[in-house]
């Protein structure tokens, strides 16, 4: 599928030396600065039907073995890692911006992998945003 997000996508490699720069240096679960243009952007799937339930299915590939089957942040791999996994269950997680969860599944940071290259395909990526939502 078409990558509608190219210029935003070329400015996340630019970015990426920077922050993990400045994820090194700072403590791992301090509050997670996400870029204006981010929070600001749209959700395009926002209130699609997952009929395929693509994101159920990336999930449990991709994200299950740390956030675990109901997103609570319990999966088999969150006790092997230093940082406390997020859960998805809670109303702060579900409060934000869905751009802001966009950039943190794109971006990564410490033990959060960056899943852009992961999950090239934008609608994929959107489908999982909109799966942990409703965790
Ligand atoms: C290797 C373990 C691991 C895997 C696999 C993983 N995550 Fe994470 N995730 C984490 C950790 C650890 C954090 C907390 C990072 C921090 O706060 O520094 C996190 C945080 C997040 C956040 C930010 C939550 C918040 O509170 O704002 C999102 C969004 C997220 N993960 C999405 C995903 C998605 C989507 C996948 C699968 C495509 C995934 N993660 C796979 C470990 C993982």
């Amino acid at each position: 599928m078409k990558n509608k997000f190219l210029p935003l996508s070329s400015l996340l490699v630019g970015s990426f030396a920077l922050l993990s720069m400045i994820t090194i240096t700072s403590d791992q679960q301090d509050s997670w600065e996400v870029p204006a243009e981010y929070q600001n952007m749209k959700n395009p799937y926002a209130g699609v039907v997952d009929d395929e339930q693509i994101g159920q299915e990336i999930y449990g590939i991709y994200c299950q073995t740390c956030h675990g089957v109901k997103g609570k942040g319990d999966g088999i791999n969150a006790k092997l890692i230093e940082t406390s996994v997020a859960d998805f269950t809670l109303a702060s997680f579900k409060n934000q911006k869905d751009g802001s969860i966009y950039y943190k599944a794109a971006t990564g940071r410490s033990d959060m992998p960056s899943f852009q290259t992961i999950i090239p395909d934008e609608e994929d990526l959107w489908m999982v945003i909109n799966y942990i939502k409703s965790l």
